[in-house]
């Protein structure tokens, strides 16, 4: 059956490494067909809407689809809402998958034996869009519920189980008693279920902490929105930086959406010079999860293999343009 992939580049370096994977996907010579959509800002300057009807139709008819990033402004305008967070809501995308694994190769900042497995809520906490102002006082309501808690907890432990079998729930509990207790409740709940699992927990200052001086400890980390979100990024750093995070969008529908982790940089934006690898990861988990597990080892190992043959993009310390990191990779597939 033919695997199509809606292809939504978004905004910044989105519109140059989500090209870059489509070779890479192309290269594979698999029978998988290819669907466009735009969403973002520059999408919103176009038609004011940030994740167009159409948009959504494109993703709902092909299943899987491959965003790059989209650009959020800081300030509030009237009519935009992200649309990461728009299709995270609407097809309830509640688990965020970011894994974090050391490069083949030495570079700036980059740690040895990192093989780790966050799971970030996807659909509320600090970014349940429950924000308003007050006069001089600003509020969002952090939103925790039990049902999005022990479904996350459950995906967490259910990938523990097909790697090193332990999880670490982070939370601040401590603080966060009513919030983050319940999470924390409900994933020692569903822990119950999971006897092979070694269970920790730890709170989120400390995590950020024993991230940085003993990555290697982590297995899979289930958090909410907010943690989970910086806490990738962070991750990211222990691996080269942003530029080679993939991360994955699912829940138990139809659709699934894969994504670096990074955003749309416009510091670099438009120079040839952006890492695809981070993108070519992301399709190489959107193949892995749509049942072609050999072509996904396929793209993950070429990547790996230019890496180790030194075809590095800036941001890993090389030279490499967007294009020549991409032609690597294919050759290698
Ligand atoms: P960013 O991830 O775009 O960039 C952070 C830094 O990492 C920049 O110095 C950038 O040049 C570098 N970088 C990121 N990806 C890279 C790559 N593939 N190759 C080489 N260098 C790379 O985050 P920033 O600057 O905080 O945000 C920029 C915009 O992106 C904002 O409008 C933000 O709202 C949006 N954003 C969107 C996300 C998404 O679409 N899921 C995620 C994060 C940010
Ligand atoms: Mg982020």
């Amino acid at each position: 059956m033919t695997l199509t992939i809606c292809l939504i580049p978004g905004d910044g370096i989105g519109q140059e490494v989500i090209p870059a994977a489509a070779r890479v996907l192309e290269a594979l010579k698999a029978d998988i067909a290819f669907t466009h959509a735009e969403a973002g800002w520059d999408c919103f300057q176009k038609y004011g809407d940030a994740l167009p009807a159409v948009t959504i139709q494109a993703i709902e008819a092909a299943h899987w689809a491959l965003f790059g990033a989209t650009s959020s402004p800081s300030t509030k305008v009237a009519g935009y809402a992200s649309p990461v967070l728009t299709m995270r809501k609407r097809f309830d995308l509640y688990a965020n998958l970011r894994p974090t694994l050391s490069l083949p190769i030495v570079v700036a900042g980059g740690r040895e034996g990192v093989d780790l497995l966050i799971v970030r809520e996807n659909t509320e906490g600090m970014y349940s869009g429950r924000e308003r102002r007050e006069g001089d006082t600003a509020i969002a309501e952090r939103v925790i519920t039990v049902r999005a808690s022990e479904r996350i907890a459950r995906v967490a432990f259910e990938h523990a189980m097909r790697r090193r079998k332990q999880v670490t729930i982070v939370h601040k509990a401590n603080v966060l008693k009513e919030t983050d207790g319940l999470f924390r409740d409900a994933c020692l709940r569903i822990a119950a279920e999971f006897p092979g699992v070694v269970v920790n927990e730890l709170l989120i200052d400390a995590c950020a902490m024993w991230l940085v001086k003993d990555p290697a400890r982590f297995d899979v980390i289930v958090t909410t929105n907010l943690f989970g979100d910086i806490l990738s990024d962070e991750a990211a750093g222990l691996i080269g930086g942003l530029g080679v995070a993939p991360s994955a969008n699912v829940g138990a529908g139809t659709v699934a959406y894969y994504e670096p982790v990074h955003g749309s940089a416009p510091d670099i934006a438009g120079r040839g010079i952006a890492n695809p690898l981070g993108a070519i990861l992301s399709a190489a988990m959107l193949l892995n999860d749509a049942g072609l597990p050999d072509q996904a080892a396929r793209v993950t190992q070429a990547v790996q293999q230019s890496l180790r043959d030194g075809i590095l993009p800036r941001d890993l310390g090389g030279e490499a343009s967007t294009d020549q990191v991409t032609a690597a990779v294919l050759a290698r597939c």
